[in-house]
């Protein structure tokens, strides 16, 4: 089996700071990858450079990905082939609702109209996976962090993914969401607790 994911020799260059050093980095398909490092060790910058959010040219090294080399120059670019990044600092719009985030540059119409019919039935599947209990009228801006991730999360599920990056999603939640998110039974127990 070939990796469906290999970064040659991955070096970027910022004014004053070396971010990326010769890295390599190799996925087979189905396998889940955690990149560990300190704060600035160069993780987002990594997940930037496959994602096409800093161009093919302004980075040394190669991509290659389902056996070909690519040169991204947009994030459009890699949505296409099917890289999707959920990106370190949340991207939604606050004062729309969560399925026009979902759908936004990505909606769907019939005969020049959106379709919000169908963007609301795909929005309630999505949240139904993503275990997200909120109507999909329901504005960004009314919600708890931790929700909005799992939106991002929805969001990214709605595209063709095949490779998913997280990039830190648990960085925006602060420590008891983040205990309430990896531990939702307990989390739910202690809240019972309290009002008791
Ligand atoms: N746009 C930029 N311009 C200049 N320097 C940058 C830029 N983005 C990142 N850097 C620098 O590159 C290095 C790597 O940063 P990066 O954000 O990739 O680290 P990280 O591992 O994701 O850190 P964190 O854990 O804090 O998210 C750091 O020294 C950072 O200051
Ligand atoms: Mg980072």
């Amino acid at each position: 089996m070939q990796p469906i994911l290999e970064m040659r020799g991955i070096t970027k260059t910022f004014p004053g700071v070396k971010a990326l050093t010769e890295v390599n980095l190799s996925v087979m398909p189905a396998e889940i990858h955690a990149v560990v490092g300190e704060n600035g060790a160069g993780k987002s910058t990594l997940m930037k450079v496959l994602s096409g959010v800093y161009p093919a040219g302004s980075y040394d090294g190669s991509i290659h990905f389902e056996g070909e080399e690519r040169q991204f120059r947009t994030i459009a670019d890699s949505e296409g082939v099917g890289i999707i990044i959920i990106h370190q600092e949340l991207a939604l719009v606050p004062l729309l609702s969560i399925a026009e985030n979902i759908f936004l540059g990505h909606e769907t119409a019939r005969r020049g109209v959106i379709d919000w019919y169908e963007a609301f039935a795909r929005t309630k599947e999505l949240l139904a996976k993503v275990g997200l209990r909120e109507h999909p009228n329901t504005l960004i801006t009314n919600m708890g962090t931790g929700k909005q991730q799992l939106v991002e999360i929805a969001k990214a599920l709605n595209k063709k993914v095949k490779l998913l990056i997280l990039d830190e999603p648990t960085s925006s939640l602060n420590e008891t969401r983040s205990r309430c998110a990896a531990r939702p039974a307990a989390a739910r127990r202690n809240r019972a607790y309290r009002r008791s």
